[in-house]
């Protein structure tokens, strides 16, 4: 093959491509090179342009570490985890909705029992949550898994901070045999995604906010039935029509109540400001 020019060079790859032994793989690849090169015809792109192009994907690479995940702030801050997601989790109404995972789970999250306080000793409003996890007619799933992440009061995740030596409002928790779970903590705020780094150049230069609403992730396993990922959104907080990850759903949104003083859930007196929130999750038949 010789002489391609800006007509056949498309087909030429393609049909280097073709004795790819893995099906999906060979259709991933069809698909891929046909969208980039239909791109670069597109928008004219010139030598200058992909140039920065490479540059932008060399420096997103060049960031990354075990705790810093750019990629994943890319696919997020374009809509491609808010696509994948969707696609792949059409679930019957009534179900709770799947959002972005985000690059702030951990595999190895400290393990509580129910209604322990999973704040690692962060300071902040108190929060006691709680709810169930069920089936759409209501019957509850027993002993599902639950982890929880969150940031804290200043809008970070334990992972970011350095020097930190241990896990702080992440946790694994079970739900017991009604499908119950409950845990105290301290009130999440809204916080910017990294943007110190070429995500948050891209975002500058397109004229976006980094910001994403207050939220608290959830992953919930529970055997016959499929993983939910997700999170629970603060009703009537900033950034919920602007989140910078297009991770927010209606459904996802719930009241966190706000309680002066008074007796806890737990039944202990409580002197200051603190928070309930009580959400359900209902999941999908595997
Ligand atoms: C998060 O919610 O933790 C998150 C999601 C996407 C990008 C950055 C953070
Ligand atoms: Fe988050």
């Amino acid at each position: 093959m010789r002489n391609l020019d800006e007509q056949t060079i498309t087909r030429a790859v393609l049909e280097r491509n073709c004795g790819t032994e893995d099906r999906r793989l060979h259709e991933i690849m069809t698909s891929l090179v046909q969208h980039l090169h239909a791109f670069a015809r597109e928008t004219k792109l010139t030598e200058e342009e992909w140039e920065k192009g490479i540059e932008f994907l060399t420096a997103v690479g060049q960031i990354c570490t075990p705790t810093r995940q750019e990629f994943i702030l890319l696919s997020d801050t374009l809509g491609l985890s808010t696509l994948v997601t969707a696609q792949n989790h059409k679930k019957p109404v009534g179900c709770t909705e799947a959002t972005v995972f985000g690059p702030f789970h951990v595999a190895d999250a400290p393990h509580y029992d129910l209604g322990e306080d999973i704040s690692g000793g962060l300071p902040g409003t108190p929060w006691f949550v709680k709810g169930k996890v069920r089936t759409t007619d209501g019957t509850p799933i027993p002993n599902a898994t639950i982890e929880v992440w969150q940031a804290d009061e200043a809008g970070f995740y334990d992972v970011q901070k350095p020097g930190l030596d241990n896990y702080q409002g992440r946790a694994i928790i079970q739900a017991d045999a009604q499908g119950l779970y409950h845990f105290k903590s301290i009130v999440p705020e809204c916080y910017p995604i990294p943007h110190d780094g070429p995500v948050g150049k891209m975002l500058e230069a397109l004229n976006r906010h980094p910001w994403r609403p207050a939220h608290l992730h959830f992953m919930i396993t529970a055997p016959g039935f499929l993983r939910l990922v997700t999170h629970v959104f603060r009703e009537g907080g900033d950034y919920l029509d602007s989140d910078a990850v297009f991770g927010v759903r209606s459904s996802l949104i719930a009241d966190w109540v706000r309680h002066e003083s008074g007796i806890d859930p737990y039944g202990k007196e409580i002197d200051s400001l603190y928070y309930t929130l009580d959400f359900d999750f209902i999941l999908h038949h595997a």
